[in-house]
């Protein structure tokens, strides 16, 4: 970089996830005097196909990398001169971490080890450095008929993912009080949207509801999960990144709590509404549930309301038309992401179901 150069230079890890897409489509458009540099190693999860709209902004650049390769990480750092970082690269998918936790310790771990240590690095000489790590609500395990987690909740993480990011929790703490990075943490609840990965639950129902499939519910379909439009989730990362105090976590979901099997049911309602056909209800398959599956989870998010003032624009009912709509309309893309190994995964983890 020029050292005439002196924009505001943010890392984003996961730049071309789900999350990640829908964050950097949000940010790279309105701060154009920012520079934001996109590290994604493009598991099966990125896909560079969901940037195409600002992928030549010119306060945009992109580096494939590994966040597990410490060296290659820090060449990016210093090409680019960052000073903050906005991470959630990750692997994120729960049914994944319990027939392969291996990628996750490595990832999840591993990875964000190696960003805290180039951070510590990069603030050695009295420079600042904000780092705002992305995490989940699933870090507090799972929740009886009532309550919420709030900032509070102790930590009782039950699949390999969740302890995973759980440990990465701990760490981002410890280098704030240890080494008084500036560090600011979120726990979110499931986010749905546009660019989801269709192994999650919502998109994986939508694709199977309109080509005939099973829609495999796993258990009693009764587990409840707090659902968030992705977009809502991106405007209270910028608002935290940018006016979240060091130190603090803040929670965030909608009050969405929903149980599957109604989601499942409202897919299928609206699916019918827009295609006809016979009602893809009948669909519906109750398979073996997944080992360790959290109840509840529930999001109070008082605490960044009152501090920040975000609060969530999205109904569920907007989100989840929008949502169905954004798939039918992107065929092709939910094409480019189940050629191929897709069809492995989906065999190997509903086979026998
Ligand atoms: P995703 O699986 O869609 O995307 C993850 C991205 O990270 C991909 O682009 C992948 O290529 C990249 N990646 C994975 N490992 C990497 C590595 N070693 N080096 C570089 N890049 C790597 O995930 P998502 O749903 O967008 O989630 C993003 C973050 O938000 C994660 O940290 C996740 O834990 C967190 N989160 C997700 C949700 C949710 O509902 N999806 C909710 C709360 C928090
Ligand atoms: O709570 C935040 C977390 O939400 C994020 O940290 C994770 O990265 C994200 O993947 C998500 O985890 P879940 O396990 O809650 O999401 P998933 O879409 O896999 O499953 C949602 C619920 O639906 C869960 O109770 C399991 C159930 N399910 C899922 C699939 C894929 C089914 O019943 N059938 C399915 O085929």
């Amino acid at each position: 970089m020029s050292s005439q150069d002196s924009r505001k230079r943010i890392a984003v890890t996961g730049g071309a996830g789900f999350i990640g897409s829908n964050l950097l489509l949000h940010l790279v458009p309105r701060y154009p005097g920012y520079l934001f540099v996109n590290i994604d190693c493009l598991t099966y999860a990125g896909n560079m196909g969901n940037l195409t709209t600002i992928e030549t902004a010119e306060n945009y650049r992109f580096e494939k990398v590994d966040i597990c390769e410490f060296e290659a990480l820090r060449a990016c750092f210093d090409k680019y001169e960052i000073d903050s970082l906005i991470h959630l690269a990750a692997e994120s998918h729960v049914d994944r971490s319990i027939t392969g936790p291996a990628a996750f310790i490595s990832s999840n771990i591993g990875g964000t080890f190696n960003l805290l240590e180039l951070a510590r690095e990069r603030t050695a000489n009295g420079r600042p450095f904000r780092f705002h790590h992305v995490s989940t609500d699933e870090v507090f395990g799972s929740l009886g008929k009532t309550g919420y987690f709030t900032e509070q909740s102790a930590y009782r993480p039950n699949s390999p993912y969740s302890a995973s990011k759980a440990s990465a929790d701990h760490l981002v703490r410890a280098y704030h009080k240890t080494y008084g990075l500036e560090v600011v943490t979120t726990n979110c609840s499931n986010n749905y949207g546009p660019y989801q990965f269709p192994e999650k639950l919502i998109p994986l129902m939508i694709r199977n509801a309109i080509s005939g499939k099973p829609l495999p519910v796993y258990g009693d379909g009764k587990q409840i999960r707090d659902w968030l439009y992705v977009q809502d989730h991106c405007k209270a990362l910028d608002l935290v990144f940018h006016e979240g105090k060091a130190g603090e976590t803040y929670n965030i979901g909608g009050h969405n709590e929903i149980e599957n099997i109604e989601i499942v049911t409202s897919l299928c309602r609206i699916l019918d509404e827009i295609l006809g056909g016979e009602p893809r209800k009948k669909l519906i398959t109750f398979v073996k549930d997944r080992p360790g599956h959290d109840r509840r989870y529930a999001i109070d998010p008082t605490y960044i309301k009152e501090q920040l003032g975000w609060e969530p624009k999205h109904t569920f009912d907007e989100g989840l038309r929008k949502t169905v709509q954004w798939y039918l309309d992107n065929e092709a893309w939910m094409e480019s992401c189940t050629s191929g190994e897709y069809q492995k995964y989906y065999e190997t983890m509903y086979a026998n179901r």
